[in-house]
């Protein structure tokens, strides 16, 4: 590939390439060494997670177009079996879930697509998206080679492969789709299947290439991935990573742009100066497709969330935020990375780096080719200090743990530590309620509720000697398992003797637990997803004659991680006795004859829609009680803005809109009080526990309310309340950009895009700052804070250093008032020198109005 002939051949290519539409599609997807070939041509590619399913058909083409806009060339998405095919047999493929849409809107907006079909996902989705169906065949162990697995598991994926080509949808028919997936970090866990782990990996090897789609499969986390199937890296770093063929591409298909986040615990973040080292690292030691986990997150509507615990929200701290809006500014900041990278491609597709030691911890790597192409990386890998090096002659400033990219060997065009985007800040905004005075705006109407009958209220009821496990007995139809159990007590048991007080002990699996005797709550608790247990001691009271035990065991969500994930199980496993309190007699009512009821009786009667006859509406609203059904009335909030509803003030619980559910909230489940920071420092290898926020507060309290769910008016929330609480206290919010700011040193580079072929105007361009105003039919209306000289805090909290321009603040208005966008030099000839010797920056923050 290094002859003369050969390179010129490729920038012919690449010449060619560089003149044709991305929306171009069409030919067969190969790969070499150095990268996949589509129609011809070597590609550095930038690829996202979107989930179609986490977000609503309204919301794709504003999500595939910020995607595009960001950068990318590829939306990637799992394809989730549980979603698609609920019932045997029975397949779904409407509305959020209507994936052929999804692959063409990408398509249609010039993207190509990464169908991940598993079909086993992970991906925090319920049971790693299997359908629970799967489990009850008889003989059936998943993810190994079992024949009714392997059965099912062909039949599923041959019908979406098949749906797909049907559809013209895969690039060797002209349509967008380069790439599949089969399984899913198997390599993870496949010492536990032993042998057999072996053949399964070969038949889901030949099962899928058997399916002819034309483009490359991939097995991520799977070192031994057989022939033709490229195996490709997961995870927060990946530029060590090597395929195990010299003729596979070097592939990175999750680089998590943030993490999930589990009721009770604290909401990770990951710094973009990090995810942009990250990137830049891998390109630079030889990374030729990249994608981000997940790009957009979205959220886990309905019971659609794994875990257990994993929350309703898959923010994910991804470059789209939740509601769609940008995340600024890791999206703009990686949009930076991704341009800076694809003005280095015609090097990259043409050669393989050449990586030298310019001393401890700093690295310089040049793509160089006898035509004259020249791109390098300098990276400084250390996470302490900031060095100085020289290349070619030159010398050069690397931050700590930052990568400089150089598309011409010379200039840098971008440093990873160093961001040029804009910073924004997104917030919620309260949205008038009942409360409020202003009655014109109130949008909630009075409340009625149904209270849900404490223990068997249903005639499928049924009985058992002995604890069930929750997940075979409900199948997962309901989040819902009552255990019922009735004692006839003398008054002269051992544990009720003494005036001493019954203590009542619970053994479960989890994941929470309300315990009710003789209709009182008599406590509850909850496990957590790094340990989802339930064990309790309640003192009870019992009385002479007939008591009535009720066990209301919940899941929340089930497991999608680990071998044998799939066999996790639930609920009160036991034992369950009675005790006295000073542990002297113990009775065990294990072995007993329980009653079970599977699910609610509201959800029996589909409450959830809102239109059953038994609502009653008097003017004591129940507070602070459990299991009752809350319904009102609402009007949608105005305008466009993303809409969430604010939980606050209630307990645990499912909620729906117009019928459809918005998933389970927990605003009480808050996060440990420490562990977080406001201010990580992106220098060194991060983790989740690294940057959390949200500690001491409920993990999650706002829930997104998709617009277009809503009528303007006459809209039925409903909810159903568990542990008690008070729904006057909920509130409407919108999702809305506040300030946006920018922090420019004068040692910044230039703004990507000032980038230039023209060598010498390259070597003039100064650093820049340039605000923008979120909507194209914003303008820039208030300068709030401008600082040149030595600016103190972030966004939101800007403050002035020692040294200051007394200029600054008159200059920027001047420039950026009225405008929707604005750029300004950041210099001492703009600005005079307020302090001489000292590296100066330019901050500013401004808010945008219509
Ligand atoms: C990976 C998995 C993804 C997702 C991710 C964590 O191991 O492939 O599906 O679960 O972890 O968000």
């Amino acid at each position: 590939m290094r002859g003369g002939g050969a390179v010129a051949a490729v920038f012919v290519q690449f010449l060619l390439w560089a003149l044709t539409l991305p929306s171009c599609f069409g030919g067969n997807v190969t790969y070499d060494h150095r990268g996949l070939v589509i129609a011809g041509k070597r590609r550095v590619l930038v690829s996202g997670s979107i989930h179609y399913m986490r977000s609503t058909p309204q919301m794709w083409p504003d999500l595939i177009q910020k995607s595009k806009d960001g950068g990318l060339d590829v939306i990637q998405t799992f394809v989730f079996w549980n979603l698609h095919e609920p019932v045997r047999g029975q397949y779904d493929f409407e509305g959020r879930k209507d994936l052929v849409k999804f692959v063409k809107l990408a398509g249609e907006a010039g993207l190509f697509v990464h169908l991940r079909i598993g079909p086993y996902a992970c991906a925090e989705w319920n049971y790693g998206g299997f359908p629970l169906w799967l489990h009850f065949i008889p003989g059936i162990v998943f993810r190994t080679d079992n024949e009714p697995f392997k059965a099912e598991m062909r039949q599923f994926t041959a019908k979406i492969v098949n749906m797909m080509k049907q559809e013209n949808l895969y690039a060797s028919q002209g349509g967008p789709i380069i790439l599949s997936q089969i399984e899913n970090e198997y390599g993870n866990v496949d010492s536990a299947y032993g042998e057999s782990a072996k053949t399964y990996i070969s038949w889901a090897a030949a099962m899928a290439t058997s399916l002819d789609t034309g483009v490359p499969w991939v097995m991520c986390q799977q070192s031994d991935a057989p022939n033709p199937i490229i195996n490709t890296c997961n995870g927060f770093y990946c530029d060590q990573f090597t395929p195990n063929s010299n003729n596979k591409p070097k592939m990175w298909t999750e680089n998590w742009s943030g993490w999930f986040s589990s009721f009770g615990d604290p909401v990770p973040y990951r710094p973009a100066e990090d995810i942009a080292f990250s990137t830049a690292r891998f390109y630079q030691l030889g990374g030729m497709f990249l994608n981000y986990y997940m790009y957009h997150g979205g959220t886990n509507f309905g019971r659609t969330s794994g875990g257990p615990f994993i929350t309703t929200s898959y923010d994910y701290d991804a470059p789209i935020d939740e509601y769609g809006l940008l995340r600024q500014p890791k999206w703009g900041h990686l949009k930076d990375v991704h341009k800076a990278i694809k003005l280095c491609e015609a090097a990259l597709v043409a050669t393989d780096p050449e990586t030298t030691s310019l001393g401890s911890d700093l690295e310089a790597t040049v793509y160089k080719t006898e035509s004259g192409l020249c791109a390098a990386f300098l990276a400084n890998v250390g996470s302490e200090s900031e060095a100085t090096v020289n290349f070619n002659g030159n010398s050069y400033h690397l931050p700590a743990w930052s990568v400089s990219i150089l598309p011409d060997c010379n200039t840098v065009v971008l440093n990873t530590a160093k961001i040029n985007s804009l910073a924004t800040i997104s917030e919620f905004v309260r949205q008038p309620s009942i409360d409020d005075t202003t009655a014109t705006d109130a949008f909630l109407s009075g409340w009625s509720w149904i209270h849900e009958p404490i223990g068997i209220s249903s005639d499928s009821a049924f009985t058992k000697l002995g604890l069930l496990e929750q997940i075979n007995t409900t199948a997962d139809q309901s989040d819902y398992l009552w255990y019922s159990l009735s004692i006839e007590t003398k008054g002269d048991e051992p544990f009720m003797h003494d005036g001493s007080q019954t203590v009542l002990h619970v053994d479960s699996l989890g994941h929470a637990l309300y315990v009710f005797c003789n209709d009182e709550l008599a406590g509850s608790a909850k496990g957590r997803n790094s340990e989802p247990k339930v064990s309790m001691d309640v003192p009870i009271s019992l009385i002479h004659g007939r008591n009535k035990i009720d066990l209301l065991s919940l899941t929340v969500g089930l497991q999608n991680y680990g071998a044998y994930f799939d066999k996790t199980g639930a609920g009160v496993t036991g034992p369950v006795q009675l005790k006295d309190s000073r542990n002297r007699s113990t009775v065990d009512l294990s072995s007993q004859q329980w009653t079970y009821q599977i699910g609610l009786r509201g959800e029996e009667l589909s409450l959830s829609s809102g239109t059953s006859s038994l609502w009653v509406s008097q003017p004591t609203l129940p507070k602070d009680q459990q299991l009752v059904w809350y319904k009102t009335t609402f009007d949608a909030p105005t305008g466009n803005s993303p809409i969430a509803l604010d939980f606050t003030g209630m307990g645990k619980g499912q909620a729906w809109i117009n019928g459809q559910s918005i998933g389970r909230y927990w605003p009480k489940y808050t996060a440990p009080d420490s562990g977080c920071t406001d201010s990580c420092d992106y220098r060194g290898s991060f983790s989740p526990s690294k940057c959390m926020k949200n500690c001491g507060q409920p993990t999650q309290k706002f829930y997104h309310v998709p617009r277009s769910w809503l009528q303007a008016s006459e809209n039925v929330l409903v909810l159903f309340e568990e542990m008690g609480g008070d729904p006057e206290q909920i509130s409407f919010a919108t999702r809305e950009t506040g300030s946006i700011c920018s922090q420019i040193s004068e040692t910044h580079p230039m703004a990507v895009d000032m980038w230039t072929t023209d060598e010498e105007t390259r070597k003039r361009a100064r650093p820049t700052l340039s605000l923008n105003c979120p909507f194209p039919n914003q303008v820039i209306s208030e300068i709030k804070f401008a600082s040149f000289g030595t600016p103190q805090g972030t966004c939101g909290s800007l403050s002035h250093g020692r040294c200051n321009s007394e200029k600054a603040l008159s200059i920027v208005q001047k420039t950026c008032i009225g405008s929707r966008s604005c750029r300004i030099g950041v210099s001492v000839d703009t600005f005079g020198d307020p302090c001489r010797g000292i590296i100066k920056s330019l901050a500013v923050e401004a808010s945008c109005s219509f």
